[in-house]
């Protein structure tokens, strides 16, 4: 669904819509459920076979005048930002290849750029990642492909003012574990978290790989610059998957008081050969957050984002009472 205040003259009015996917239309009609388990179209009925799954619910995206409601699994729907009504799947006049478009996609705030990508753009499970920049005028300008070292949930990525750059971290995907009726996502302790980084208008094969911890996890990146020839890049980090519904498909069993993490700065030194960088923490744990859009990519003061008193344990409070401290 997707929702609008619309603040005019001192006063708002609210209102609300379903986005009327291919897969809204379907089961509209059929007056039934038609598809099956999250992101799992083995579990599908037959009638659900070749329709688009993408349910469009997680972002809107304002680009060149156009309002899109975005979800990573599928193509942008895009919705008359008047009356709410759904347009139709985004596909930039037919020009883009890729199957999928992020739901966190980056407006550079001095060109009008947008810089997104796509994961499993080339189908269910595969590593394809499709990277692509629409120019200010909603155009789509290029689209290049890369493989990633696994098919990882990638939910965000990072634009600098020269850079881009696409965090890995292993919750993945398995075309068998799907077939068998099994989840989309199952997180791996064991294996690397990952980072690419190319020149933002540069090719593919010029991205250089930086191999992170182990088992880490985050979805959404605060922020990314360019200082010199380093690039920092501000992650909501956790030491494992924060969903439990990811990790303990992967067999990881931690209750959700005991998931440690923090706002971590990477930095990479574009200078030095090799894979590694430097990595601390600087804020507490937490997620969502909010970046002046006029800081996006560059260095930046400030930004905004949820989190707990990391010294105040698990804390659930009823009622209507405000509480004084994040
Ligand atoms: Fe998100």
């Amino acid at each position: 669904m997707i929702g609008k205040f619309a603040i005019r003259d001192g006063k708002v009015d609210y209102a609300i819509r379903y986005v009327e996917t291919a897969r809204y239309k379907a089961e509209k009609a059929a007056r039934r459920a038609l598809f099956g388990q999250y992101r799992n179209p083995f579990t599908d009925t037959p009638e659900a076979a070749g329709i688009d799954r993408t349910v469009a619910n997680t972002t809107p995206v304002w680009h060149a005048g156009r309002l899109f409601m975005t979800k990573e699994d599928g193509l942008a729907y895009e919705v008359d930002p008047e009356t709410l009504e759904t347009r139709g799947r985004w596909d930039y006049y037919g020009a883009l290849k890729s199957e999928t478009f992020t739901a966190h996609p980056r407006l550079d705030p001095e060109t009008g750029e947008l810089f997104f990508f796509g994961y499993e753009a080339g189908g269910l499970c595969s590593t394809d990642v499709a990277y692509c920049i629409a120019d200010r005028d909603g155009k789509l300008v290029s689209e290049q492909w890369f493989q990633q070292p696994y098919c990882s949930t990638i939910h965000d990525f990072a634009i600098t003012e020269r850079h881009a750059v696409f965090p890995i971290f292993p919750t993945t995907a398995d075309l068998d574990r799907l077939r068998a009726g099994g989840p989309h996502w199952a997180h791996r302790q064991d294996l690397e978290s990952w980072v690419a980084i190319m020149p933002r208008y540069g090719k593919v094969d010029e991205m250089r790989w930086f191999k992170g911890p182990r088992g880490v996890s985050a979805f959404h990146l605060v922020n990314a610059f360019d200082d010199g020839d380093l690039v920092h890049l501000d992650i909501c980090l956790t030491d494992t998957n924060a969903f439990a519904f990811m990790r303990e498909a992967g067999g990881v069993h931690r209750a959700q008081h005991e998931i440690q993490g923090g706002l971590t700065r990477w930095t990479f030194d574009l200078t030095k050969p090799g894979d590694t960088f430097e990595s601390r923490v600087i804020g507490p744990p937490g997620d969502m957050p909010r970046l002046r859009d006029a800081d996006q990519g560059r260095p930046y003061r400030s930004a905004w984002y949820l989190t707990v008193n990391p010294q105040g344990g698990p804390r659930c409070r009823a009622g209507g009472r405000r509480s004084p401290s994040p």
